[in-house]
């Protein structure tokens, strides 16, 4: 699962479209290696599937479909695109059947 404590535990290290991407090792993501995407709403890259539940179930379209060519879990993942629309429902964290996803109310 999402190490939910990313912002503590991961390093920020770039940024993709308009949100953070964070690193366990503080290096650049590699494409076996992505990080996480986001920060209100985390995806794990590296446990992401590609299964979907999140995009076809969120309310608000938060998720778009990235390509991670070359990545061995899957060449597409579910990218928290529009995390600052996020109404902290709670069901992309639910539906995610590997726990790819965290979502932060703060
Ligand atoms: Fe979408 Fe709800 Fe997940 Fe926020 S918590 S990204 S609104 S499904
Ligand atoms: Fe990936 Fe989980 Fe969504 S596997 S596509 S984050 S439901
Ligand atoms: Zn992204």
């Amino acid at each position: 699962a999402i190490d939910s404590n990313f912002e503590k535990t991961y390093e920020e290290v770039d940024r993709h479209e308009d949100h953070q991407v964070w690193t366990t090792d503080g290096k650049e993501p590699t494409e076996e290696k992505q990080g996480i995407h986001g920060t209100h709403v985390a995806v794990d890259f590296d446990i992401c599937i590609a299964d979907g539940a999140c995009l076809e179930d969120c309310p608000v379209d938060v998720f778009e479909w990235t390509d991670t060519p070359g990545h061995p879990e899957s060449e597409i993942k579910a990218d928290p695109t529009y995390e600052d629309q996020c109404i902290d429902c709670m069901l992309c964290v639910d539906v995610c059947p590997v726990d790819a996803i965290d979502v932060d109310p703060g």
